[in-house]
């Protein structure tokens, strides 16, 4: 039987990882932190496609076409977190289990990252785990396919 997909989004600046705040955001750079997520991807038995863009559009539309060809998706939509009704739109139009995912813990942090428009629209949320938050994300993506 072919394998389930997976669609892996990453929003916003996450291109910057590595260099931005990495007293926040860690040091690992995104291309590091996908070939873990890839890793543990082959050990579950499932495929995993890992994006990114700074542009809220592009990942609607990424996220339109997604129940073509995934079973479900985990996500860090970054700062459109705070912002994006049309991602949580977007996800729920979908229809595919969503999980999202946080590097930092949003709620230690300043006030407006505390509100997610996209938690609504999601299975659940993993924040604070650093690149962990990915790994227990997509076990957590599997367990829903
Ligand atoms: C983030 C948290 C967001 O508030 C922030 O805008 C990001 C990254 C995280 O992974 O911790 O860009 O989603």
């Amino acid at each position: 039987m072919a394998k389930k997909k997976i669609l892996v989004l990453n929003g916003p600046n996450l291109n910057l990882l590595g260099k931005r705040q990495p007293d926040i955001y860690g040091r690992l750079t995104l291309e590091q932190i996908n070939k873990k997520v890839q890793a543990l991807a082959k050990e579950l038995g499932v495929e995993v496609d890992c994006r990114q863009s700074n542009s809220e559009g592009e990942l609607v539309t990424w996220i339109q076409q997604a129940p073509r060809r995934y079973s479900a998706i985990i996500i860090n939509p970054a700062a459109y977190t705070h912002s994006s009704v049309a991602l949580r739109d977007a996800i729920t139009a979908a229809g595919l289990p969503a999980v999202e995912v946080h590097i930092s813990n949003i709620y230690k942090r300043e006030e407006f990252r505390k509100h997610s428009y996209i938690a609504g629209a999601a299975v659940g949320q993993i924040t604070g785990f650093g690149v962990q938050s990915y790994l227990l994300g997509l076990r957590a993506a599997v367990e829903q396919l």
